[in-house]
């Protein structure tokens, strides 16, 4: 069973301000006068109720629930989750650094594919980790496609490299960002069992609601040895509050709890995170929008002769011939006032990545691109 810091592993340390909504639940009732916690609560806010309503300001003047019982009681609904099985943070950002602040010290090794969602990178060498990367997985043919070689992160690769440097952590972005590629659930427990027994598997799902079958009965569990994170960013469209979860065990989840930012999401974030996930029907359509727009994107690229990468997210990648040309159609697209998305990391040069927004399918949007393209 991988560990936490030696540190976390005797009791403590103790949140010092867990909060009323907390103090509340442990007292089994309502403080309806609240005179000890030096908020500003007696602000007019005439500018904000002005600018916003008196609805949302009410959300604004007291810090909130540290444990986000209510997110956790809504996603326990309306996905089957154990509400006890479930932490919520400032996003799935937050829940990568807070991962690693649990479990990894200065010089320990972690690992995860070069090129991959980059802010994992970020963090672990922020908190003086050992990063070792592996490659990409450029040759295996698609599952649906056997002439199309694929870009997926190399599960075989992150196993060995683990192996090899005593990893404390392998990171895995399942389905990837950029590549788009989905790993099946199959591979990713092959990957846990091929893993060191103290090693973690962390494994970042922000695009789980984008896969056909996200509502799997085991999208929902806990894995042995593995934190598993997700987001409201994109299925729920709340990117700007930052709100994202964590699926582990109880145990896993105490710890965790011991070195969190107890307030990082805000009331405000939780009222409205807490509305969304109270109209699962809105987002429902939404992901199958985006779904059909996504797949309609990738099919006017491919038809266009773009080679274009399977996705199980809210996006679109496609491999142009080399670096350059990818360099000076992601330059034409900014000079005309259109962002797409290239690859930072020089591994995966030649990717760009395009967001399945409507406005991606406006003629003539993409013109810059497509002109590059084999049959344009
Ligand atoms: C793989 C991956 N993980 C995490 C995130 C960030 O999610 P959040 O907004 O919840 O921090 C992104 C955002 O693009 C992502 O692509």
């Amino acid at each position: 069973m991988p560990r936490f810091n030696e540190h976390l592993s005797s009791p403590g340390p103790n949140n010092p301000f867990p909060g009323v909504r907390v103090l509340e639940r442990q007292l089994g009732h309502a403080i309806p006068h609240q005179l000890g916690s030096n908020e500003g609560l007696d602000m007019p806010h005439s500018a904000l109720r002005r600018h916003f309503g008196d609805d949302m300001v009410k959300h604004v003047y007291s810090y909130g629930d540290s444990e986000a019982l209510g997110i956790r009681q809504r996603l326990a609904k309306r996905y089957g989750f154990r509400c006890d099985e479930l932490l919520v943070d400032a996003g799935c950002d937050s829940l990568l650094a807070l991962v690693l602040r649990a479990t990894c010290s200065l010089g320990d090794c972690v690992i995860a594919t070069a090129g991959t969602y980059p802010t994992f990178a970020y963090f672990a060498r922020g908190q003086g980790c050992r990063l070792i990367e592996t490659g990409y997985d450029q040759t295996t043919p698609q599952p649906n496609d056997t002439n199309h070689p694929g870009l997926a992160p190399d599960l075989a690769a992150l196993a060995h490299e683990a192996n090899r440097h005593k990893a404390r952590l392998v990171y895995v972005a399942n389905p990837d960002n950029p590549s788009g590629h989905l790993h099946s659930d199959a591979a990713i427990s092959q990957l846990r069992t091929e893993l060191p027994d103290n090693c973690w598997l962390l494994l970042d799902e922000a695009y789980n609601d984008f896969r056909l079958d996200a509502e799997r009965p085991s999208a929902n569990q806990p894995i042995t040895g593995v934190i598993r994170c997700r987001t409201l960013s994109k299925a729920h469209g709340l990117a700007g509050l930052r709100v994202g979860y964590a699926i582990a065990s109880p145990e896993v989840l105490a710890a965790l709890m011991k070195v969190r930012i107890h307030y990082a999401v805000s009331t405000l974030s939780q009222a409205a995170a807490e509305i969304v996930l109270d109209h699962p029907d809105e987002t429902r359509a939404h992901i199958l929008a985006v779904q059909q727009r996504r797949d309609t994107l990738a099919s006017q690229l491919a038809d266009l002769g773009a080679d274009v990468l399977p996705s199980a997210t809210n996006f679109v990648a496609l491999r142009l011939p080399s670096a350059e040309l990818a360099d000076q159609v992601h330059r034409d697209m900014l000079n005309a006032g259109r962002l797409i998305a290239k690859a930072a990391h020089p591994e995966l040069g030649r990717l760009l990545r395009i967001s399945a927004l409507d406005a991606a399918l406006t003629p003539n949007m993409l013109d810059p691109l497509t002109r590059a393209l084999p049959s344009a």
